[in-house]
């Protein structure tokens, strides 16, 4: 059978991502509980990190040795990587020596090649245009609180970046509508408004997109690899800062996520994630959940 790969949200069936979510419930029950579970021992993940993380280094980390397994944080900074070997060569000579890969990376085409060349499973730690990890955790978040986000409207403000646009792909498989508010120039990409129709729609009114939503979600206004574009950026995005007032406006049981890191004063307002409507903290520890029962997920498939 063909290695099954985590590229975007769109690489597993609605049926598995829900499949994946409700063991990551489990799997956090059984990590409160301290219970011992240890299925990867002698299982290797290894992770290339070629732009900064805190969140999803430790629970990748984390999350494998709770498993049992191990983890090898690589970064481009001392690997020949770095040095301008072919990204196929990384690929095939990392996937024979260990069970399942992570990559953070800039190009989103890189990661594809790699995973073409890998004889394990990739996984997707963030690229220029998706992170699904992180949706999992968003996902995961909502049903824990508010139960199924079928049916329910999605209010991302600010830009069309990565995580936009894995909420794009969250909404089509997981059966929500999304509208998003972002300044003209910072939409998310055409091809994927044409896959998402139906599901996503754009506006330039954040007060519009939050009207009755019931998750409202936003994040850093320039990514990493756009600091030489901050100061341009935080005058474009005036008007977009998510604040208590603007939540105000969503529906009562509503729910704030940001993927965090958070810059308070500019997305946010300074005392918005003291709010109790921001569900941050839990969404953060969450990622170990849901990353630990989508590795299972993948070396299960990889083992069948
Ligand atoms: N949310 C997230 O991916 O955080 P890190 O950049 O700290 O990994
Ligand atoms: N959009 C942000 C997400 C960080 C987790 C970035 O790419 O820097």
């Amino acid at each position: 059978m063909a290695v099954r790969h985590f590229l975007t949200l769109m690489d597993l069936s609605s049926e598995e991502l829900n499949q994946v979510l409700q063991r990551a419930i489990e799997l956090k029950a059984m990590q409160h509980r301290h219970e011992v579970y240890e299925p990867f021992k002698n299982q290797v993940l290894g992770m290339i990190f070629e732009k900064s993380s805190t969140r999803t280094r430790v629970s990748f980390e984390a999350g494998m040795a709770q498993l049992g397994g191990s983890a090898i944080f690589l970064s481009p900074r001392d690997t020949q990587l770095g040095r301008g070997e072919p990204i196929e060569d990384s690929a095939r000579v990392l996937s024979r020596m260990v069970d399942i890969i992570m990559i953070r990376t800039f190009d989103h085409a890189s990661l594809e090649l790699f995973a073409q060349y890998s004889q394990v499973p990739v996984i997707n730690a963030l690229t220029d245009d998706f992170h699904p990890c992180q949706l999992l955790a968003d996902m995961q978040t909502f049903l824990e609180q508010r139960g199924s986000i079928k049916g329910k409207t999605v209010a991302w403000i600010g830009d069309g970046n990565n995580m936009c646009q894995s909420y794009m792909n969250a909404a089509r498989q997981f059966g929500f509508q999304l509208r998003i508010a972002a300044p003209e120039g910072f939409d998310p990409k055409p091809e994927m408004m044409t896959k998402c129709q139906g599901h996503v729609t754009i506006t330039r009114s954040p007060e519009e997109a939050v009207a009755g939503a019931h998750l409202v979600v936003t994040d850093v206004w320039a990514s990493m690899g756009q600091e030489e574009e901050q100061k341009e950026r935080e005058r474009k995005f005036k008007g977009y800062q998510v604040s208590e007032q603007l939540l105000d406006l969503a529906d009562p049981e509503v729910l704030f996520m940001h993927c965090l890191p958070a810059h308070r004063g500019e997305e946010i307002s300074m005392t918005l994630l003291d709010d109790p409507r921001a569900v941050v903290w839990e969404e953060a520890e969450n990622r170990l959940h849901a990353q630990k029962a989508l590795m299972e997920f993948l070396l299960k498939e990889a083992q069948q």
